[in-house]
């Protein structure tokens, strides 16, 4: 089996989030995957209209992955979408599919979702400029909190404790707008939840952990990144439904969401498509990185058996791409004698299925 996980930010010891990705890819060879970290914007790509394709990465050419595990986050560029739609559509096994990576970097598009599911949320509204500082008074009063409208780590978050304030930080918000495209989010402060938070990881249907976040002192912000503490907190039936929910809705494999201690129990903060778990295994004595390729591995035997019955469906499955098959061939082909030779990996198999999934990749051998 191959496994790759797609990550953009620098290949160093010194990210912490490449950390975790050198742990998932350490469990995932103990598993006897063979893994590779990819940054997912050097990998080049060729489609034609006759449906042939190669892809091209630091020099090699690269042939499918079975199972892809996105952990580009609220960063993902298009770019790397472009290259996990590439890989979805030839019926790559997503923990974590593109569509839902590109929701969930989205806050107000995320709150949208799960609202419209009847989910509590934060009144939200996304920033203008100037402000409609009519509506905002009236809809979301003060203290207000600003956030970027993509943003990790609590960078882009902040709170404007009076109208003067945020007065003030408009200036410097409309600034950042207009000169680097930067979207605003404007949201109502719970109140309740200064200085702390839930941080829930949900894998596949399931509560994988519950950590409660408390904020460095005289921060209003829970991230552990900006200082911020975590003890475990027990899983109560009111989190666990909660949480899952929010993770159904949004269709996500993997999730850390954020919960905010609200007057009536919890409101929904943000669903990161790339959690860390840095701080959440030590404090509620887990290993993530297990969890998160075991999952991946589950969904790819699920994909597998889906893929038997879709197989029974395929007109002409000697057309259709096949591990092993006309892709690999393909793409040894192409870097041998360019240009392109002939060649059809592109799958019927991989027709999204109801759930946004793709169906999965015909394994010629598995079927047999
Ligand atoms: N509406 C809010 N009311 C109170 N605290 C909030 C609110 N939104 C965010 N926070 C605090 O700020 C932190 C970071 O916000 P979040 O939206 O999760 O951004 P990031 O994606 O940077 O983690 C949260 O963990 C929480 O502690
Ligand atoms: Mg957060």
């Amino acid at each position: 089996m191959k496994l790759w996980l797609f990550f953009q930010d620098r290949f160093d010891e010194k990210v912490p989030e490449y950390v975790e990705a050198l742990k998932i890819k350490a469990e995932a060879e103990a598993r006897g995957a063979e893994t590779d970290i990819m940054n997912p914007e050097h990998i080049e790509l060729l489609v034609d209209s006759s449906g042939d394709w190669y892809a091209m990465y630091e020099g090699r050419v690269l042939d499918l992955p079975d199972i892809v595990i996105p952990r580009t986050g609220a960063d993902t560029t298009y770019t790397s979408l472009s290259v996990m739609r590439f890989y979805e559509r030839l019926g790559v096994t997503f923990l974590n599919t593109p569509r839902v990576v590109e929701t969930a970097a989205d806050k107000l598009h995320t709150l949208q979702v799960l609202a419209a599911n009847g989910l509590p949320v934060p009144r939200t509204m996304l920033g203008t400029f100037p402000p409609n500082m009519e509506a905002i008074e009236k809809n979301l009063g003060f203290p207000l909190i600003v956030k970027t409208l993509k943003g990790t780590c609590g960078g882009g978050v902040f709170l404007a404790e009076s109208k003067d304030q945020f007065k003030d930080l408009t200036d410097l918000i409309a600034e950042a707008n207009a000169t680097t495209g930067t979207h605003f989010i404007f949201q109502k402060f719970v109140a309740k939840s200064r200085g702390k938070d839930l941080r829930v990881f949900v894998i596949r249907g399931k509560v994988h952990a519950c950590m409660q976040r408390i904020a460095a002192e005289g921060s209003f912000k829970a991230n552990l990144s900006k200082g911020g503490r975590g003890i475990a907190h027990p899983i109560t039936p009111e989190i666990a439904e909660l949480s899952i929910k929010v993770a159904r809705e949004l269709r996500l494999d993997v999730t850390g969401i954020d919960l905010l201690f609200d007057e009536n129990g919890f409101t929904v903060c943000e669903a990161n498509t790339t959690p860390g778990f840095t701080g959440l295994d030590p404090a509620c004595n887990v290993n993530t990185a297990r969890a998160i390729v075991d999952a991946a591995i589950a969904k790819w035997h699920e994909n597998q058996r889906k893929g038997i019955f879709g197989f029974l469906r395929l007109p002409k499955w000697g057309t259709t791409n096949t591990k092993g098959g006309s892709g690999k061939a393909a793409a040894r082909h192409i870097a041998q004698d360019s240009p392109m030779p002939a060649m059809k990996p592109i799958s019927d198999a991989a027709i999204a299925d109801v759930e946004g999934n793709p169906a999965p990749r015909m394994d010629v051998r598995a079927a047999a």
